[in-house]
């Protein structure tokens, strides 16, 4: 390989890892964001809005476990190393996550707010289960 390209590449490679960091940070932002925006909308009994939030909820999911590149743990990120370690726990936690989202979008489609609660409830469950172990 020519030696510009291998430079190039070296000195890239931190900068595309943080770049990811940002992107997972950023995601984690947005679920908490639409969270909110979820309880409220239950509060206020207005549900009409909830499909589309869930249906958010569920496609940052699906990609979340995707973000976290072995090369990914050092800098301003708190995600464990755990991760690296045990990835099949992560990606089922994560998926697991999103199933729920797909629930409680459903639930919401049908009107069922005692579905919808039940499931709000799990998506709430899922932070502290993912955030115990693969947070630090
Ligand atoms: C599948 C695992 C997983 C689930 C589920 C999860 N989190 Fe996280 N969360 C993480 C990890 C890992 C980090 C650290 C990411 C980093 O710093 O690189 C994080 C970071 C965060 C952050 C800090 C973001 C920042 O700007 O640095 C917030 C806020 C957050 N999570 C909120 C939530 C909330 C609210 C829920 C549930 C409704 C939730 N998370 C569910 C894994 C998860």
């Amino acid at each position: 390989m020519n030696k510009f390209l291998l430079l190039l590449i070296l000195i890239m490679s931190p900068l595309l890892a943080s770049d990811v960091i940002t992107q997972r940070q950023d995601s984690m932002q947005d679920f908490n964001k639409l969270m909110r925006s979820a309880n409220q909308a239950i509060k206020s009994g207005e549900i009409e809005g909830l499909s589309q939030i869930y249906d958010d909820i569920e496609a940052i999911m699906q990609v979340y476990p995707t973000l976290f590149p072995d090369d990914s743990f050092d800098g301003r990120t708190k995600a464990s190393k755990n991760i690296i370690d045990d990835r099949s726990t992560f990606n089922q936690i994560s998926s697991e996550t999103a199933e729920w989202a797909a629930l409680a979008k459903i639930a919401a489609d049908n009107n069922d707010f005692e579905a919808l609660q039940q499931h709000h409830q799990n998506l709430y469950s899922s932070c502290k289960s993912c955030h115990s172990r693969f947070r630090n």
